[in-house]
């Protein structure tokens, strides 16, 4: 078979499903590629800035790194603004969607919530709350995820910073894009890893 037969979905055999299942996995295979492509895409980003989308997310990687930081907080740290083309008023949903399936839980719930955590650096300028975050003060990650902002994102923007180039970490996106999606060993449902090792 090289394509099925049913032209809508509820004529489909089990022979025809399982078939698009295989290509589905072939397809899979290539996702840490898709991956970097996307962030390569970053550099067409928002201007105006001294360093563009794709030199931000390096410059964070970078940091999370030199700070001890274990692969899921770097490669989220990496993926941190990759919705931002598509999706400029909540690109943190959608780099939150994107790596859900391959990181821990709680690199997914602090990149989903990173915009508001930013807002405390610049909304005061649109008469904005800056405080917006506090909605999640009693959420056992509110403090990562302000020091995630603090440590890695707002402080990403010095172009002076030496930042690994894109394909420096295609190895850490290769591994965890290749993990077994929503697997609770990569999950970890509940537990931390530190952001800056221990000194
Ligand atoms: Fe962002
Ligand atoms: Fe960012």
């Amino acid at each position: 078979m090289e394509i099925v037969n049913f032209r809508q979905m509820k004529d489909g055999t089990k022979e025809e499903y399982h078939f698009l299942e295989k290509l589905e996995d072939e397809f899979q295979k290539e996702l840490p590629g898709r991956i970097m492509r996307e962030l390569a895409e970053l550099e067409e980003g928002l201007t105006g800035y001294r360093v563009n989308r794709l030199e931000h997310s390096l410059i964070s990687a970078t940091m999370a790194e030199a700070d001890g930081a274990d692969i899921d907080w770097i490669v989220a740290a990496l993926v941190h603004d990759i919705g931002d083309g598509l999706a400029p008023k909540n690109h943190d949903t959608i780099a939150s969607a994107i790596v859900a399936p391959y990181v821990r839980e709680e690199c997914t719930w602090v990149l989903k919530t990173h915009g508001i955590f930013q807002m405390v650096y610049y909304a005061q300028h649109f008469d904005d709350d800056p405080y917006a975050r506090d909605k999640y003060k009693d959420h056992p990650l509110y403090q990562k995820a302000i020091d995630f902002c603090e440590f890695w994102d707002q402080s990403a923007f010095d172009p002076d910073y030496e930042y690994k180039p894109l394909e420096y970490w295609r190895p850490m996106v290769e591994e965890v894009f290749s993990r077994k999606a929503w697997d609770p060993a990569v999950l970890q449902s509940g537990v931390e890893m530190p952001l800056k090792a221990a000194a």
